[in-house]
């Protein structure tokens, strides 16, 4: 279905993750993030790389479970469990309906608020397009938490939307993103709304300080695999 949520001039009312947003969001993720089918080819062949039969490769913010289901298919191995974890009902009613309809059974998905779930034995933890979503204060323990659930050598994949410390190449790298969300059908208010309904609710930290976060955690090892202006994508593994 297509995304046509902000076609009209609204009051500026907070993004939310609801049925609405829900059942355009293929549309929305392939019309609004750059490469979006790319990362998550990168991300499954990366998490495939790392994972061990016997332990759990969580997908926080797992959405409508793209990425799990992506994985699913792209690992050899099925002792492996695959645990998607989203705090929009509608989001993860809709996974659950996907999921009935295919052949996963390495899959699962729980509807919970990753700040507060527990996680154990894990060889992969991805967080894509999610982390953003955090209010700041959150996003240290949230990634101690990772690395603590995370065993030896497991690897963390972090995908996010960044802002650049100098304000004359984050306008320009802005600038860029929108004529990338115009060149695939966005008009300039849907562009402008999404950008005020965003405004408190997706805070972009720096590439830099998306690395001091992660090296705080305890990772000593991380590279960034994948930059498109403001996206960027790291890989973290635990030694
Ligand atoms: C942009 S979407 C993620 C897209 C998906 N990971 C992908 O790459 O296709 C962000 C998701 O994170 C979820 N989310 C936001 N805050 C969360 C939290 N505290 N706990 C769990 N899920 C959260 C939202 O409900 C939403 O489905």
């Amino acid at each position: 279905m297509k995304d046509t949520i902000f076609q009209k001039v609204q009051t500026p009312a907070n993004f939310e993750f609801n049925q609405s947003v829900a059942d355009v969001f293929d549309d929305m993720l392939d019309r609004s993030v750059p490469f979006y089918q790319q990362v998550q080819k990168q991300l499954c062949e990366l998490a495939a790389l790392y994972a061990k039969p016997g332990t759990n490769i969580y997908d926080l913010g797992s959405s409508l479970g793209s990425t799990c289901f992506r994985l699913s298919d792209h690992l050899q191995n099925p002792e492996v469990r695959i645990v998607g974890i989203d705090n929009s009902e509608s989001m993860v009613k809709k996974a659950h309906s996907r999921l009935s309809e295919r052949n996963a059974r390495n899959v699962s998905f729980r509807c919970a608020d990753m700040t507060e779930v527990e996680f154990e034995n894990a060889s992969v933890v991805i967080v894509s397009l999610t982390l953003q979503f955090l209010r700041p204060a959150k996003r240290v323990r949230m990634l101690e938490k990772i690395y603590e659930a995370l065993n030896p050598g497991g690897a963390l994949l972090l995908f996010e939307k960044v802002i650049c410390p100098d304000s004359s190449l984050n306008q320009i790298f802005i600038k860029n993103y929108y004529h990338f969300k115009e060149a695939n059908g966005y008009s300039q208010t849907e562009i402008a709304e999404k950008r005020k309904a965003l405004e408190n609710v997706l805070i972009p930290y720096s590439y830099e300080e998306n690395c001091e976060l992660v090296s705080n955690a305890g990772f000593s090892i991380f590279e960034c695999f994948f930059r498109w202006y403001n996206f960027m994508c790291l890989l973290a593994i635990k030694k």
